[in-house]
C-alpha cells in the first residue's frame, strides 16, 4: 500500500484532503505538523493515520517525514511562507528521499502569470499567486514528478471565514468596494475531491499536469449578496465597508489590500473548463449549492 505524505494536514484544504483520503481507503496517510499543538490536533481527527512532526524550514524534518512516502501533498499558507526557503527544502528532501513518485502543490496562478511580471510590491505580500509563481519554476527545474493543481479563483471556505459574521448579524456583505472583482469560486470540498482523485490513481496519469479548477460563472459581491439572500430567505445587502474585513485578518489587513490592487486585476482572464466534472464525474459545486449546504454558518 502507498503512503501518502500531507504536508499542510491541520489546513482547510489539507484536513479536507485528508479525510477524503480517510473516507477512499487504499493508501496508508502520514499527516504532518510543524507545531505540538498541531501533532494532537491530527491524531484526534484521524486516529488511524501516521503523524509526524515536519517544519518545512527544517531540512532534515521534511527528510524524516518523507522516509518511506511515495507521494506528497504540499499546501503552503499565504502571507508567512518564504517559498525560496521552503521549496528548495521540500525539494532536497523528496531527491533525498528517492521514493517519490508524485508531489501534488495546490497553485493559483492565472494563466501566463510569471514573477517577473509582479513587482516587488506585490511579490512582498506572499499571497496567492505570489507565492506560486515562486515555487512553481522551482518545482518544474526540479525534475520532480509534479502534478500542480491550480486554483486561480476564490475558495469558497473564504465565505464563512471572513463574510459570513456580518451576514449573519446585520444581514450584510461587508468588504471594502475597491476589492470587488467578477471572480470565479470554487468549493473546497472540490478541490479535496480532485486532490483525493489525483492522489489515488496510479501516479503516471497525473503526473506532468496542471489541473485549473474554474467554475462557470462569476460572481462580484453584489451578487454573491443576492445569492445569499435568495438562499436564506432575506435579503443580504452589499456595503462598502473595511471593518470586518480589518478584524478577520488583523496586522494581515494592509498586505492584503496590497494584494488585491493585483488581484482584483489579474484573473480576468482565465477561462472556463470542466476540469472538475471531468476529474470527479459529476457536477461541480456552485456558490448556491454551497450557500444552501452550509446554511447554517450564515443564520
Ligand atoms: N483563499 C482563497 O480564496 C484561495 C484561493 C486560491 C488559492 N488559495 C491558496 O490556498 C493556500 C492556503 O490553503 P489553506 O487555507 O488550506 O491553508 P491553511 O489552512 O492556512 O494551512 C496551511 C498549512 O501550512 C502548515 N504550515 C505552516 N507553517 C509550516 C511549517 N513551517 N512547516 C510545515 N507546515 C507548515 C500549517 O500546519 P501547521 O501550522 O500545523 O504546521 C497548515 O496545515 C494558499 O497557498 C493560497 O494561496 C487560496
Amino acid at each position: 500500500m502507498e503512503t501518502v505524505l500531507i504536508l499542510g494536514a491541520t489546513g482547510n484544504i489539507g484536513g479536507l484532503a485528508s479525510e477524503r483520503l480517510t473516507a477512499h481507503g487504499g493508501v496508508r496517510l502520514r499527516l504532518a505538523s510543524s507545531r505540538e499543538a498541531g501533532l494532537a490536533t491530527l491524531a484526534e481527527r484521524f486516529p488511524h493515520a501516521e503523524i509526524v512532526q515536519a517544519d518545512w524550514n527544517d531540512e532534515l524534518s521534511l527528510e524524516k517525514a518523507m522516509r518511506g512516502v511515495s507521494r506528497v501533498l504540499v499546501v503552503t499558507p499565504d502571507f508567512v511562507t518564504d517559498e525560496q526557503i521552503v521549496t528548495p527544502n521540500i525539494i532536497r528532501a523528496a531527491k533525498a528521499t528517492g521514493s517519490i513518485e508524485q508531489i501534488v502543490r495546490l497553485i493559483a496562478i492565472p494563466p501566463g502569470l510569471t514573477a517577473e511580471k509582479l513587482t516587488q510590491r506585490f511579490l512582498d505580500t506572499r499571497c496567492g499567486a505570489n507565492l506560486h509563481v515562486i515555487a512553481k519554476p522551482l518545482f518544474d527545474a526540479s525534475g520532480l514528478p509534479m502534478t500542480y493543481v491550480n486554483v486561480p479563483g476564490w475558495i469558497m471556505f473564504n465565505l464563512p471565514w471572513f463574510l459570513a459574521p456580518e451576514v449573519k448579524a446585520r444581514r450584510q456583505l461587508a468588504m471594502p468596494a475597491v476589492t470587488d472583482a467578477e471572480r470565479m469560486w470554487i468549493s473546497e470540498g472540490d478541490i479535496a475531491d480532485v486532490i483525493a482523485t489525483i492522489l489515488t490513481a496510479p501516479a503516471a496519469d497525473h503526473v506532468g499536469a496542471e489541473h485549473m479548477l474554474t467554475a462557470s460563472a462569476r460572481h462580484d459581491y453584489p451578487a454573491i449578496a443576492r445569492i445569499l439572500g435568495e438562499e436564506l430567505g432575506s435579503e443580504v445587502r452589499f456595503v462598502d465597508d473595511d471593518g470586518p474585513l480589518r478584524d478577520a485578518m488583523g496586522e494581515a489587513f494592509d498586505t492584503l489590500m496590497t494584494y488585491f490592487e493585483h488581484e482584483t486585476q489579474a484573473y480576468g482572464g482565465v477561462e472556463h473548463s470542466e476540469t472538475i466534472a471531468q476529474l470527479l464525474g459529476r457536477q461541480q459545486e456552485s456558490v448556491q449549492d454551497y450557500i444552501k449546504a452550509n446554511r447554517e454558518l450564515f443564520v
